[in-house]
């Protein structure tokens, strides 16, 4: 039998009462859940909380594949654009392999199409598997463990005030969506996702501070015994000043932590508030939990959705330039016996990317002479700052000459790195 033929399978929208339970067996059977009652009801949460936009794979009416999404927005440059979240992506240990996890992938992607939304994120559990739908990965992102103890932070201390996830919860998102904005930010789904989203996983105690009553700047802690490691999941600051006070808030931390970990935010170096890191380095070297460290990675991808959104949120160019660009965009086949039955199917075709005065994209013929050949993938790392046009050409994911590299270069060369800032 083709493993792909699954008898009694439908792909489907998500219904709690009929599908919440054999979800949290995937779930389980994925290591997300260990099977205690109170994250049973904090999964749930996070499943009533994207207003019913989840799907499932049913094998004999029994969910055994799970897809969820949410709509925000993501800040491109100096524009606010329509996003959508891929998250918890799972297939139960039966179901593998059978293109349930692909399928219902590609086609929360056209639902998101479908719901306007010019971006598609999402969170990876590897590079490779999403590719397939489109995704190109994001920028690294540094971690940093360090000691609070040994934090200079040039701030003054100020006691924090403790927050509730279920009392505070509207202003805590609140915070987050009228937090400091950076290229790439992003702000998923309302006041009740927030909630779910950050205490999903996690056991977290908030502190934080309001300024004119309303909470202003907050950080979200999963503290671990007397000493840590502590883990930050979420903060968010509406100005710098307020990002330092939070910092100086967890150098007050270090009378009783021995590790904290944080991610840093792009526009800063934490490792300029750390009193003799490189001695620090050297004399905690090998420590298997008190060690400094600072480590990058890039686990988050993104894909364009919208084409002609994408390009019109770009910034100036001093003279008007156009593109015939043939993109290859892998996500159509994936949408075969997905369920799907809506018109959008993906970017594949050619397209003239039209800048000047107003940037636009459209769809064209075959037939034109071709100045660019890529991969959405690749186009959305371009666009979003991830990497150069040149690099991608080193690599092969764009096919260009180096004068079309260089244009579209002038169109990127400015955008800082992009930092989603929210786990999603
Ligand atoms: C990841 C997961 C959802 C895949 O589910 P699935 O239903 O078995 O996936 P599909 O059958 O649709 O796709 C499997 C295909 O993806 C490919 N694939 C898997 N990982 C890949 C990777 N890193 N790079 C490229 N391809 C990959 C497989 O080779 C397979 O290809 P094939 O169909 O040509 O043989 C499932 O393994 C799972 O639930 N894992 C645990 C939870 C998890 O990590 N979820 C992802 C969270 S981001």
């Amino acid at each position: 039998m083709d493993r792909q033929t699954i008898p009694g399978s439908n792909l489907v929208p998500f219904d709690f009462d009929r599908d919440m339970e054999s979800v949290l067996r995937t779930w389980s059977e994925a290591g997300w859940w260990d099977d205690e009652d109170a994250q049973k009801e904090k999964i749930s949460d996070f499943f009533m909380a994207n207003d019913g936009r989840t799907v499932v794979g049913l094998i004999d009416g029994s969910a055994e594949c799970v897809v969820h999404r949410t709509l925000g927005t993501v800040r491109y440059d100096q524009q606010l654009l329509s996003l959508g979240c891929v998250s918890a992506v799972t297939t139960s240990r039966i179901a593998r392999r059978r293109r349930l996890a692909s399928r219902l992938t590609a086609r929360t992607v056209a639902h998101l199409a479908d719901e306007g939304c010019a971006v598609a994120m999402l969170g990876m559990f590897d590079q490779g598997f999403y590719d397939r739908f489109g995704f190109g990965t994001g920028a690294y992102e540094n971690h940093a463990w360090i000691y609070p103890g040994a934090l200079a932070v040039p701030a003054p201390y100020q006691a924090p005030q403790r927050f509730d996830l279920d009392s505070d919860s509207e202003e805590l998102h609140e915070a987050m969506a009228s937090r400091l904005s950076v290229h790439g930010g992003v702000v998923v789904g309302g006041e009740r996702l927030t909630a779910a989203g950050m205490r999903v996983d996690d056991d977290v105690s908030i502190y934080g501070y309001r300024t004119d009553g309303q909470i202003s700047h907050f950080l979200a802690v999963v503290t671990t015994g007397e000493h840590g490691p502590d883990r930050i999941t979420q903060w968010a600051y509406q100005t710098p000043e307020q990002c330092l006070e939070l910092l100086r808030l967890v150098q007050e931390w270090g009378d009783q932590v021995d590790v904290v970990r944080l991610t840093e935010p792009v526009w800063l170096q934490l490792q300029d508030f750390i009193v003799d890191p490189g001695a620090q380095l050297r004399r905690t070297k090998g420590s298997q939990t008190g060690a400094l460290r600072i480590e990058a990675d890039a686990w988050w991808q993104a894909r364009i959705v919208d084409l002609a959104a994408c390009v019109e949120a770009m910034g100036p160019v001093d003279e008007p330039f156009s593109v015939v660009v043939r993109i290859e965009d892998p996500v159509e086949p994936h949408l075969v016996n997905s369920g799907y039955d809506g018109d959008w199917n993906g970017l594949d075709g050619t397209w003239r990317l039209s800048f000047g005065a107003t940037h636009t994209a459209e769809r064209i013929s075959d037939g034109e002479p071709i100045d660019l050949e890529t991969t959405i993938n690749a186009l959305t790392r371009w666009w979003l700052g991830v990497l150069p046009a040149s690099t991608l050409v080193a690599m092969g994911a764009f096919e260009c000459t180096a004068d079309t590299a260089d244009r579209m270069d002038t169109l990127t060369s400015h955008l800082p790195k992009p930092q989603p800032g929210w786990d999603f």
